[in-house]
C-alpha cells in the first residue's frame, strides 16, 4: 500500500480535469490526477487505426471556442482548416440528391422560408439565455417542459423544415430523438455556441482541426504535469469530511484537501460516496443521459469527391448517416471522409453485425457521394457506446424539465467536492471549450475559496 497527500486530487484525465490540475500546479498546489482509463484524454482520442490516424473522439474547433484557442496557442499546437470548396449534398424528404453551395439547403421555397422563420426564432431565444444559467431566461420553465419536437411542431407546419430544424440540434449535437429533450435544453444548445445560426454553420462549428490530433491538448497538458498523472487507477470510492477527502484506488491511497471530480454525470453514479452525496446531488445526475452516435471514417486512396467537384459535406434527416464531411489529414494524400449515425438509427444499426453495420453505413454514403464510396481502404466506426466509462457520446444533458428542476444545482460543491465536465458548461457545452473554461472554474474556485 502507498499513501500520499496532495493539496488537491482530481479524478478524470481528460480536458476538464486536466485543465484544472495544471491550473491548479500553476496556482502553486500540490496535485495528484487519477485515471481509469490506460490513457489520458477521456472523449480526446487520436490513434492509428489500420495505418490512418484518426480521431475517434473530438476534433473540430471553432471561431467562438477562446478558452480552447487560448489552450492551442499555449500548448503550441498549429491548426488547418477542414476541405470545404465545391459543391455539398443534401437528400430530401422526396429522397432526392441534390448539390448546392453555401449555408441553404436546396429545399423548396416553403421549406426555405419556414426554416429561416424557426432559426431567427431560436436566434431570439438564444440570445435571452445566459448559458451559464438557463433556467433564469425568461419563459424557461415553459420550454423546458415541451420536447423540442412538440415545440417544433406548435411552430411550424411543414415537415422538412421541421426535420432539418430538428437534425441540427437532435441529431447532430445532443444526439437523442427530438422528443426526449426540452426545448429549452434545444435553445441552450444553441445558446452555448453563441447562437443557433451559429451551431448550423458547418462553416464556423466544424471550422479548423489540429494538426496531430485534438488529443494532443490532454497528452501535452498531462506531459507538463509529470507523474502527478497516473492511468489504470479507477476510483470506486471517495470517503469525505469537510475537512478533505481519502480515496483509495488498488494499492494507492490519497488523502487530499480538495477533490476535483471532473468526470461526466454518469459517472458521478458509478461512484460510492461515504456519506452519500445529499440526494438532491444524486437525482441531478440520474436525469442527465448520454446521446448516441456512431462515428464512421472511411478511408480511400484519394479523396475522389473533390474530382468531382464536391466538397464532401452532406446532410440529410433521413438518410441513416445524417451527416458527412471530408476529413482528409494534413497533408496526407488518402482521402477519408467522417459520417455521423446517431439517435434512433444508431439504435438500429448497433442492432445488425459488423458486417451488416458497414454494409448499411457505405450505402448510405454512397448515396450522397457515388459508388466509389463503398469501396474503402479502411473503415472504421468510434462506438463510444460500448465504453462503460462514458457509455454514449458526444456528451449528456437533462431530460425534459430537468434543466429547470435540477440545473440550478449541477455546480454546488459538497464540502470538499468539487464536480464538473463538459457535459455542466454554459458556453461550450459538450466541446472541449467548454470542458477548458470548467476545469479552469473548478480550478478558481479551489485557488479562491
Ligand atoms: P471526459 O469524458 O473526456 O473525461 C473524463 C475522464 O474521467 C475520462 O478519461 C474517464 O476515463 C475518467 N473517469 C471517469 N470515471 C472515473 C473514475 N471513477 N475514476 C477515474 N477516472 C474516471 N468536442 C469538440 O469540441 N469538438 C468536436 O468535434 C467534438 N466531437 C466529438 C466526437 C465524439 C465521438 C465524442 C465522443 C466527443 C466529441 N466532442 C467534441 C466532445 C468532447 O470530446 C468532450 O466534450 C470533452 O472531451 C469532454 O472532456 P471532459 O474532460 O469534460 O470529459
Amino acid at each position: 500500500m502507498t499513501n500520499q497527500e496532495v493539496d488537491v486530487l482530481v479524478v478524470g484525465a481528460g480536458a476538464t480535469g486536466l485543465s484544472a490540475a495544471y491550473a491548479l500546479q500553476r496556482a502553486g498546489r500540490s496535485v495528484l490526477v487519477l485515471e481509469s482509463r490506460e490513457r489520458v484524454g477521456g472523449r480526446l482520442w487520436t490513434d492509428e487505426v489500420d495505418g490512418v490516424d484518426l480521431e475517434i473522439g473530438g476534433q473540430w474547433v471553432s471561431p467562438d471556442q477562446d478558452a480552447l484557442l487560448a489552450m492551442l496557442g499555449e500548448l503550441g499546437l498549429e491548426t488547418f482548416e477542414r476541405h470545404r470548396e465545391g459543391e455539398s449534398i443534401y437528400v430530401g424528404l422526396d429522397g432526392q440528391r441534390r448539390t448546392f453551395t453555401g449555408e441553404q439547403l436546396p429545399v423548396a421555397h416553403a421549406v426555405e422560408a419556414e426554416m429561416a422563420r424557426l432559426t431567427a426564432l431560436l436566434d431570439e431565444l438564444s440570445g435571452q439565455m445566459d448559458p451559464a444559467r438557463p433556467w433564469d431566461m425568461p419563459g424557461a420553465r415553459e420550454l423546458d417542459q415541451v420536447t423540442f419536437l412538440g415545440w417544433l411542431e406548435q411552430n411550424c407546419s411543414e415537415p422538412e423544415a421541421r426535420d432539418n430544424i430538428g437534425m441540427f440540434i437532435a441529431q447532430a449535437m445532443l444526439t437523442k430523438p427530438a422528443h426526449t429533450f426540452s426545448a429549452l435544453q434545444a435553445v441552450h444548445m444553441a445558446a452555448s455556441a453563441g447562437s443557433f445560426s451559429n451551431l448550423v454553420d458547418s462553416e464556423f462549428i466544424l471550422d479548423k482541426r489540429v494538426i496531430g490530433g485534438l488529443q494532443q491538448v490532454p497528452l501535452r497538458l498531462a506531459e507538463r504535469l509529470g507523474s502527478a498523472v497516473r492511468t489504470g487507477r479507477d476510483v470506486e470510492k471517495v470517503a469525505w469530511t469537510d475537512a478533505g477527502v481519502t480515496v483509495s484506488s488498488g494499492d494507492l491511497t490519497v488523502s487530499a484537501r480538495h477533490l476535483v471530480l471532473a468526470i461526466p454525470p454518469t459517472a458521478v453514479t458509478r461512484v460510492r460516496f461515504e456519506p452519500p452525496l445529499p440526494s438532491i446531488q444524486r437525482e441531478t445526475r440520474q436525469h442527465q443521459s448520454f446521446g448516441q452516435v456512431i462515428k464512421v471514417h472511411a478511408t480511400y486512396e484519394s479523396p475522389f469527391w473533390r474530382d468531382a467537384g464536391l466538397s464532401g459535406t452532406a446532410f440529410s434527416p433521413y438518410e441513416v448517416v445524417h451527416e458527412a464531411y471530408d476529413n482528409t489529414n494534413h497533408d496526407e494524400p488518402r482521402g477519408t471522409l467522417v459520417g455521423f449515425v446517431s439517435d434512433l438509427q444508431a439504435d438500429a444499426v448497433l442492432r445488425l453485425s459488423a458486417d451488416e453495420r458497414r454494409e448499411v453505413v457505405l450505402s448510405s454514403l454512397s448515396t450522397y457521394f457515388g459508388p466509389q464510396a463503398a469501396a474503402p481502404l479502411t473503415y472504421f466506426e468510434s462506438d463510444w457506446t460500448s465504453e462503460e466509462l462514458g457509455s454514449g457520446a458526444y456528451g449528456s444533458s437533462f431530460d425534459v424539465g430537468g434543466l429547470t428542476r435540477f440545473g440550478p444545482r449541477l455546480r454546488e460543491p459538497v464540502g470538499p467536492i468539487q464536480i464538473g465536465s463538459s457535459d455542466v458548461a454554459g458556453l461550450g457545452f459538450q466541446h472541449v471549450d467548454g470542458a477548458l473554461r470548467v476545469g479552469a472554474e473548478l480550478a478558481e474556485a479551489i485557488v479562491e475559496g
